[in-house]
């Protein structure tokens, strides 16, 4: 194990070819040993694309040869900061998390700073007490198998559902979405930059992404995604988000587009299906507990408190 006396700590904006494979090592390392790759999709398209002035990655390199063993991401887009952070598993209890800690507060000047821990593993827990951290959100991943019994879904007579149908519906939908989720810290923030970001990524696919249109106008969607294989999971389909404009809520257009998007995954073959929720938001999680999910692991936001 690489002491971590030699190792640095880097702030960079763009991230080399060599640094992104070591990144991707420390993610299926990762994936092996806590059964999470701990990055999210946002920060996989940083990684690739580059990153907003709102947003930083932070490497831990040591070694001889000098390769990456930790890394941080850091995005300041909001009121309060908020990171991922990695140790590669073959280096971690030396510190290196402790010293990317230590800049990522130095990035997030006066914001207060949380850290995302994807699936709450016992070293997350163990790293946020020793620094004094709070738990301050809970998010819920569900997951729901095939072969379960599954209602049509059925939808107010004035309703139609269709699926996107990208530039003509873009810019409603980034409207849409962001009505439907005034009150969440990252979903109501997407653009129609990174609507267009994620369009271009080889898993969207507008077969897949449903819309209900009420006298012309969209008042709610469900966007699916199918995740590839990977070394713990099989080809599982996500919901990856549904929302319902405020003026259309309480008529049953959150339940029929779930059944839609559903019938449409398990239509393709996967084994399973997955979302995510907040753990306070009761009246979600009732719905999909209705519908067949149960609560598969939590992911924390620790936070200074
Ligand atoms: C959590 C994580 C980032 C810690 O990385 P690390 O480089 O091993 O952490 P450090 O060596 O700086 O540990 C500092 C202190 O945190 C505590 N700690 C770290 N790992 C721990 C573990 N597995 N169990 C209990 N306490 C732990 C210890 O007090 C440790 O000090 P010590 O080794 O002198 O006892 C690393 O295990 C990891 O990448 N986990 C998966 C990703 C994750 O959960 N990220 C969210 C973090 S909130």
């Amino acid at each position: 194990m690489t002491p971590s006396a030699d190792v640095g700590v880097w702030v960079v904006d763009r991230i080399s070819t060599t640094e992104l494979e070591g990144i991707r090592e420390i993610e299926l390392a990762s994936l092996r040993v806590d059964g999470k790759a701990h990055l999210d999709d946002q920060v996989r398209l940083d990684l690739e694309f580059g990153v907003p002035s709102t947003r930083r990655h932070l490497l831990a390199r040591g070694g001889i040869p000098q390769e990456v063993l930790g890394y941080a991401h850091l995005d300041l887009g909001s009121a309060a900061a908020s990171a991922h952070l990695v140790v590669h598993p073959d280096h971690r209890r030396a510190g290196i998390a402790s010293k990317l800690f230590l800049a990522l507060v130095a990035e997030s000047a006066s914001s207060r700073l949380g850290i995302w821990a994807h699936g709450d593993v016992p070293a997350a827990r163990g790293f946020a007490g020793r620094l004094g951290l709070v738990r301050i959100r809970e998010l819920w991943q569900m997951r729901r198998t095939a072969g379960m019994a599954m209602d049509a879904a059925t939808y107010p007579a004035d309703v139609s559902v269709r699926t996107f149908e990208p530039e003509r519906d873009d810019k409603a939908w980034v409207e849409l979405n962001a009505a439907a989720f005034a009150d969440h810290p990252e979903q109501s923030r997407v653009s129609l930059d990174d609507l267009r970001q994620r369009m271009r990524q080889a898993w969207f696919d507008p077969a897949g992404f449903f819309l209900a249109e009420r006298s012309g106008e969209l008042v709610g969607f469900h966007w699916t995604k199918v995740h590839p294989a990977t070394a713990i999971d099989a080809t599982m389909g996500e919901v990856h988000a549904l929302g319902v404009h405020p003026d259309a809520q309480g008529v049953g257009l959150g339940k029929a587009l779930t059944l839609t998007g559903l019938h449409h995954l398990f239509g393709l073959g996967v084994g399973q299906v997955m979302l995510y929720v907040e753990a306070d938001n009761l009246p979600a999680i009732g719905l999909y507990q209705r519908l067949g999910f149960g609560l598969h692991t939590t992911d924390v936001v620790y936070s200074q408190p």
